[in-house]
């Protein structure tokens, strides 16, 4: 069944990029002249969906004015050269349908894909962090994994890539076998987050986009904390993969991590020379 709906987890502080994010939410930081989470937005696009669902936080409402009508300033450059500026946000606004709800304590990714859960309703559904800027030649990484899901439709779906060893503690990180046939689908056994470069089970990290099943909320509702008080979606979908109800897919293009002052950088660069800015 075609997926519907796509999770935006945006409450964080993005502390890393204090002081610009003591005003301005890190997902409205511009690459060129579109915020971040348009980048995921027009992604999710991409791939048909069109119901989007934002967990935020009270501190973040430049994240929903941005996806409203700003009569103001459309009157005022009616008519005028720069007209068509605000045609690029405004097709966004016209088709989907956007809905939030507070994540009022910031408990981990897990926590905030379980504080949605009244938005979601029960299909299974997309995820993405923004912060991972994913750039391919054709399809994008959400449609490549809509794809799989049409093959896996009973099966949690994560997006993996491989990193050096020296990262993995930065990452969920998968123990899988790639499935009979496939060079780009794993069906995972095992998971863990962020381990310690001596006990991860791979290199395999994973990136942020998923696809998960309902049955993730009754999982992550008994998902206990780790150590530092967070409920990780890894613990969650753990669970499941032992239940042979996960697979890890290689996607097709590249990860810019723009939750990284580098990452942004980088992804800046490449899409100014992309755009022969530079
Ligand atoms: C989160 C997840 C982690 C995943 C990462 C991808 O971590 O907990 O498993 O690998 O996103 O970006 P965060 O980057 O929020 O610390």
């Amino acid at each position: 069944m075609k997926i519907n709906k796509c999770l935006f987890p945006v409450a964080g502080y993005g502390t890393r990029f204090l002081p610009a994010t003591k005003a301005i939410p890190k997902e409205m930081l511009p690459i060129l002249t579109k915020p971040l989470i348009q980048y995921g937005v027009e992604e999710a696009i991409s791939a048909e969906i069109y119901n989007l669902a934002l967990v935020t936080n009270v501190n973040k409402k430049a994240i929903k004015n941005y996806f409203e009508a700003h009569a103001e300033i459309e009157n005022s450059i009616k008519g005028t050269a720069k007209e068509n500026l605000l045609d690029e946000v405004n097709y966004i606004s016209e088709r989907c349908d956007f809905s939030y709800i507070n994540q009022e304590q910031m408990l981990g990714l897990g926590h905030a894909i379980n504080t949605s859960k009244p938005l979601i309703g029960s299909d299974a559904f997309a995820v993405i962090l923004p912060d991972d800027l994913c750039i391919t030649q054709g399809d994008t990484v959400l449609m490549q994994m809509s794809k799989l899901h049409n093959q896996y439709p009973d099966s949690c779906i994560v997006a993996i890539e491989e990193v050096p060893f020296e990262e993995v503690y930065k990452y969920g990180i998968i123990d899988g076998k790639l499935i009979a046939g496939s060079t780009d689908v794993y069906q995972v056994n095992n998971m863990v987050e962020k381990p310690n470069k001596e006990d991860a089970p791979s290199n395999l990290a994973i990136i942020g986009r998923y696809i998960l099943t309902p049955e993730i909320f009754s999982v992550l509702e008994k998902t206990q904390p780790d150590k530092n008080g967070e409920i990780q979606i890894t613990d969650a979908l753990m669970t499941l993969a032992k239940q042979g109800k996960v697979i890890a897919y290689k996607f097709q293009g590249k990860r810019y991590d723009c939750g990284s002052i580098k990452g942004f950088l980088a992804a800046t660069n490449y899409l100014a020379k992309w755009h022969n800015l530079l």
